[in-house]
Formats: C-alpha cells, sequence, structure tokens
C-alpha cells in the first residue's frame, strides 16, 4: 500500500506542485529525494512501436491525475520513502525495500489457469497489472493482411527454391489466418495488453530468491517474459493504479483470450441463494456463499479477543433471517440481545428463575428413532446433572425406570403416535426412584432431588411451554450460574431436536465462545453430536472460538473441526498462530498475515481456496450489534 502511494507522491510531485504543469524535457526536476518524474515520461514516446499505435497517455494521464489529487497528496507526503534509486534491473525504495519489474512479451495460445494462477497467488509481495486499450479494428486488420501476404510469399519463394519450408513461418501463417477470422468474426475490438509483474523484497537478497522462484513460475506457464531492463521506472509506473501503460510495449490480445487471465472472474465465490460473507479483500468482488451448497452446513470461526467473530455472526445471522432460513443462538454473554429485538425474534432468558421451560423428557414425533434418541438425551442430561453413573445405576435402574415412567404417562416405544402425549417430566422420574427400595435408585432419587422438587424444579420439572414461532430464537445464558449452564444447553438441545428440527428448513445453530462449551465434556460432546447428525435436518453448527487449540483439545473438538465445511480465521494472537496455521495449512505469508488483521478481516477458508475477506457491517445495523459501549444504540 505504501509503495504505490509513495510512488504516487513521485508521480504527482511531492512538494505540492504536481498540478502545475510539470517542465517538460527536465526528467528529474528535483524535488524530494531522487525527484519525480515527468507525469508523462518521455520514455513513453521513444519506447512504442512503430507498429503499434501510440497510447493516448497524455489525456489519460491528466484524468488520472485529477481523479487522485484530492486528499491523496497529504497522505502520501506522509508514506513517501525519503529517495528512490533506479538500477539497470531493480529500484531500491530507500529505506523500503527492493523491487524488480517484468513485462510478458508472449503467452501461449492456451495459458493454463493452474499456471496463471500460480503467478497470482506467488508467496511474496507482488503486484500483477493487465492494462489494455482497444485498438482500431481496421488497423489491426490491414497490419494482418500485409503479415498474411508476406508469410504467405516467403513460402511459395521457398518452395519454387525447392527448399524445406520452414514450420515456424508456417505456423505464424496459421496464427495470422485464425487471428483474422476472430477480427472478422467479433463484434469486439481487438486488445492489446500490457503485463506487467512487479516483485517486492526487504532485502537484495530476499529479491534475488523470490526472483527465481517467480521465473520459474512465469517459465512453468510458458510465458515469454523479460525484466524491464534500464525501463524498472516506467514498469514501476505501470503497476500503480493508473491504468496507464508507461512501458509502451503491448501484445494483441482477443477479449476472450483477457477475460480467462482474470482472477476475479474465475476467482468469484458467488451463489446466488447464499449469504454474503464480506468482499474479497484482494479485488474488492462480494463474496457469497450458500452454507447449504457445502458438503456439511458446519463452519468455524477462529479468532482473538475482539477480532470480529461475534460482529460476523451477527451479520450472518441477520442475513439468514432475511432469506428464509432459521436461527438459533447460545448466547452466553447476553450481547445477541439488541440484535434479537431489532429482528423481532425470540430472546428466552434461561436463567433459574425464567418463566421459560423446557422440558428433556420431550419426544420429537417426526424423528422415527425419537424413542431412543431420547432416552439418549435423558441419560445425557442426567449424567450431567447427577454426575458419572455406574454401570448398574444406569442401565439396571435409570433405563427401566425411565420407560416405565414414559410408558406410565402414555408414551409407548412401539406406537410412534404415542409420541405426541405430554411427555413426563423430572419429578414424575424422581417418584419412580423413590418408590424403588434398591440401593441405587434411593442415591440416585437423592441426587436428583434437588432439581425434581427441589429448588430448582421449576426451571427443570416442568413441561415444555414455549413454542416460539419466530425463525430467530436466541437463548440467553448469561444469568445462569456456570455450574448450571451445562445442564441448560443439554435442555436447550433436546428441545432443539425435539420441537424446532422435526421441521425441515435451512437452519444454523450459533454457538459463540464456544470454548466455553468445549471445555464441559458433557456440552463438548452434545456439540460434537449437533455437528454430526444436523446435517440430515438440513442444520448446520456455527461456531466461533478464541483459540486454535481449543479445536484440539478433546476428541469432541477434533469431530467438531474435522466436520466443519468451511471456517473463518480471524486474527490471531502470537501465541495461537503456529497452531492454527498448522491446523489448516496455511502458508508462511498466510500464517504472518494472520497476526495483523484488522477487525472484521479474515481469511475464509472453503476446500481448497483461502480468500481474504473483510466483513462490512452496514452503519444503520452496526448499533445494535457492536460491544463497544460508545457506539450502542438504546
Ligand atoms: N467488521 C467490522 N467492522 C467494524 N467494526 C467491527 C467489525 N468487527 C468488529 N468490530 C468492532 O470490534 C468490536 C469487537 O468485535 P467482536 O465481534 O465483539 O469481537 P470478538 O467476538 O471476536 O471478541 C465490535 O464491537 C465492533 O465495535
Ligand atoms: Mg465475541
Amino acid at each position: 500500500m505504501g509503495n504505490w502511494l509513495s510512488v504516487l507522491d513521485r508521480v504527482l510531485g511531492g512538494d505540492g506542485t504536481a498540478f502545475q504543469p510539470a517542465p517538460r524535457g527536465n526528467g528529474h526536476p528535483g524535488t524530494r529525494g531522487h525527484g519525480a518524474p515527468d507525469p508523462m515520461p518521455p520514455a513513453l514516446d521513444a519506447a512504442t512501436d512503430p507498429g503499434t499505435p501510440t497510447p493516448t497517455a497524455s489525456p489519460d494521464a491528466q484524468a488520472a491525475e485529477r481523479a487522485l489529487h484530492v486528499g491523496a497528496r497529504e497522505l502520501a507526503d506522509h508514506l513517501a520513502p525519503a529517495a528512490m534509486q533506479v538500477e539497470p534491473d531493480r529500484i531500491h525504495l530507500i529505506g523500503e525495500g527492493w523491487v524488480r519489474v517484468w513485462f510478458i512479451e508472449d503467452l501461449p495460445p492456451a495459458l493454463g489457469r493452474g499456471a496463471i494462477d500460480a503467478i497470482y497467488d506467488f508467496p511474496g509481495e507482488i503486484r500483477v497489472a493487465l492494462v489494455t486499450r482497444p485498438m482500431d479494428k481496421a488497423a489491426v486488420r490491414e497490419h494482418l493482411r500485409q503479415r498474411r501476404t508476406a508469410l504467405f510469399a516467403e513460402n511459395m519463394t521457398r518452395t519454387q527454391q525447392g527448399r524445406l519450408p520452414d514450420f515456424t513461418a508456417q505456423d505464424e501463417l496459421a496464427e495470422t489466418e485464425r487471428s483474422l477470422h476472430d477480427i472478422e468474426s467479433s463484434h469486439l475490438p481487438p486488445l492489446q495488453l500490457l503485463w506487467a509483474v512487479a516483485l517486492y523484497g526487504r532485502t537484495q537478497d530476499e529479491l534475488d530468491d523470490l526472483t527465481r522462484r517467480l521465473e520459474d513460475y512465469m517459465l512453468d506457464a510458458d510465458l515469454r517474459f523479460f525484466r524491464a531492463s534500464f525501463r524498472q521506472e516506467e514498469g514501476l509506473y505501470s503497476v500503480q493504479p493508473f491504468g496507464i501503460n508507461f512501458l509502451g510495449h503491448g501484445r494483441n490480445i482477443t477479449v476472450s483470450a483477457l477475460a480467462g487471465m482474470f482472477p476475479f472472474a474465475r476467482r468469484l465465490q458467488a451463489d446466488i441463494a447464499g449469504i454474503p460473507y464480506g468482499i474479497d479483500r484482494t479485488t474488492g468482488a462480494w463474496v457469497i456463499i450458500n452454507p447449504f451448497a457445502q458438503n456439511n452446513y458446519n463452519l468455524l470461526i477462529v479468532g482473538a479477543q475482539g477480532s470480529g467473530k461475534s460482529m460476523f455472526l451477527k451479520y450472518q445471522t441477520t442475513w439468514a433471517i432475511l432469506l428464509g432460513m432459521r436461527c438459533y443462538i447460545l448466547d452466553l454473554e447476553g450481547e445477541f440481545e439488541p440484535m434479537c429485538r431489532a429482528l423481532n425474534g425470540t430472546y428466552l432468558d434461561m436463567s433459574l428463575t425464567s418463566p421459560h421451560r423446557m422440558n428433556i423428557f420431550d419426544l420429537n414425533p417426526d424423528d422415527p428413532d425419537a424413542w431412543h434418541n431420547g432416552l439418549q438425551d435423558t441419560l445425557a442430561w442426567l449424567e450431567i446433572a447427577l454426575g458419572a453413573l455406574t454401570h448398574k445405576e444406569r442401565n439396571v435402574v435409570l433405563v427401566p425406570t425411565y420407560e416405565r415412567v414414559m410408558r406410565a404417562a402414555g408414551l409407548d416405544p412401539d406406537n410412534p403416535a404415542s409420541w405426541r402425549n405430554l411427555a413426563p417430566v423430572l419429578s414424575d422420574l424422581y417418584e419412580a426412584l423413590r418408590s424403588d427400595e434398591r440401593r441405587e435408585a434411593q442415591d440416585l432419587a437423592d441426587r436428583l432431588m434437588t432439581m425434581a422438587v427441589g429448588v430448582y424444579a421449576p426451571a427443570f420439572s416442568q413441561p415444555t411451554n414455549v413454542n416460539p414461532r419466530s425463525p430467530l430464537v436466541v437463548f440467553g445464558l448469561k444469568n445462569v450460574h456456570p455450574d448450571m449452564q451445562a445442564l441448560r444447553m443439554r435442555q436447550i438441545n433436546t428441545f432443539i431436536w425435539a420441537n424446532v428440527l422435526s421441521k425441515m428448513q435451512p437452519t444454523l445453530m450459533i454457538v459463540d465462545e464456544a470454548w466455553r462449551w468445549l471445555e464441559h465434556p458433557g456440552a463438548a460432546h452434545d456439540l460434537a453430536e449437533m455437528a454430526r447428525r444436523f446435517r440430515k435436518r438440513n442444520a448446520g453448527v456455527w461456531l466461533a472460538t478464541q483459540h486454535g487449540g481449543d479445536l484440539s483439545a478433546s476428541q469432541q473438538a477434533v469431530v467438531i473441526r474435522d466436520t466443519a465445511a468451511m471456517t473463518v480465521l480471524f486474527r490471531q494472537t502470537s501465541a495461537s498462530v503456529g497452531a492454527v496455521a498448522q491446523l489448516f495449512s496455511l502458508n508462511e505469508v498466510e500464517a504472518r498475515e494472520m497476526l495483523t488483521l484488522d477487525r472484521g478481516e479474515s481469511v475464509l477458508i472453503l476446500g481448497p481456496n483461502h480468500i481474504p475477506v473483510y466483513t462490512v457491517i452496514p452503519p444503520e445495523w452496526y448499533p445494535f450489534w457492536t460491544t463497544d459501549p460508545r457506539d450502542r444504540a438504546l
């Protein structure tokens, strides 16, 4: 960034006289440092091929100056390096580094995408400029005709003289014929393309090392390229965003061939049925992805505190709701409430005194496996509530008691229609255990007492009384004591399985601050189950967590990590970046970038693609989402 601005400064004149016409014929007026070039370098005219029309640089250059004038110079003044020393095949940006510029003289007729991608994605600081200009169709046609005649005559002469044909000339003749045909049959004018590449290094050695690698890549791509010898300065200006070909070099290209070279066109991630994730930080194009079109619908978000994870979730939730999906959010911090209210969602306060009830005995009448799943769910809840269960407690006492209590309430394992009947509650199980004289049953009843019939009974032993029709439900867990959170999570989980997922509709289960759940074995197990089983229900689990290490901490965490089709990495701390880079196979440059990402900037990993994203938060929504007290609505 700094580099082009500093060059901009020099092009525009760092001394504040930029927009006075620069004295012609004085290439180095000696402003700051090495001095600014004339805005219309004389080299431009001198270097142009006699055969190609002269670029109309002067009006373009003036327009570029005008467009860039506003406000730019002050910033550029601050960023400009002290001086720039131009050498035959590189430039020393004093105090900043070194840069070398190439131009591509010729490309093979069929340029492989993989080969171009290797150059565009080169792991180093690189600028690629594709400067195009339409050419006069009639002039090009005339030029090609003359060339065809000359080549044809040459071939004839060789044949008459009994010499072997010149295969290069024959190839060129065929190519010329093809170009002529393309021009005649197309409505689009032929284009002239300057393809220039600039490579930056912090030291001479780094630049030389990177140069070798880049030149290998260009050879692999079958490009004919040159270092812009003695033309480095013009080359450097050509890769700045002026849209001007200061090198004067150009190569004819058809519009369709050019289209194949654009990174944006090919890498566009835009699914019409998807959710916007933000804009691509290199191309500025929207990144729009349909999570339900991936192998599975799970997404992981990893980033340091304050890096923008929750903001991203709020942005995604809002879009998901607007697009007709359903969202359930586990909100440990109470920070999703303003967003929920603004979207007209249902906010369920899950504190123990809350009037909202969810019964862990509910079955999902639409699930053919509901009896079995319901038993597992209830047992899982009981394990969290009662602590570890022995084999006898679990299989000899609890399972038969559970079945007895369910049957007593009219729910029969063999009759799915009966699963719609009102389920029993925890106090029914408690009473059944109390009436069982075995020592284990009495012990279990003792351990269950506070929740079944004691102070916590209102929270855990009541029929379900919420039936949120809203597609957005936020479960507020802020006021739940940490010891009780996992129990609440289990209830919510049962509630979601039994009541919500019976209706097939794309659904996102969003778990912010997931590391706090992952620390808890019961809750981690639940999340892993969701990650595994949700797909069949057209639902996905979206988890945000702070440390990459959280995702390797337990077997459950690994399940969650490995099932996620998408990952979004926000800024990492230096302590966590190593683990993250290894987990998600980031290269060295990406890993370094992880440390300096700004809020809202991320790298989206989708299969083999690593997409640099910035999530732009609409200003009207921002006050409802921010946790910064100065910016909040209310
Ligand atoms: N994309 C963004 N654009 C602008 N500001 C942002 C963005 N993401 C985050 N912020 C700011 O940073 C603050 C912290 O972000 P948050 O998402 O709560 O971080 P995290 O959840 O990663 O700890 C937000 O309250 C907001 O003020
Ligand atoms: Mg957060």
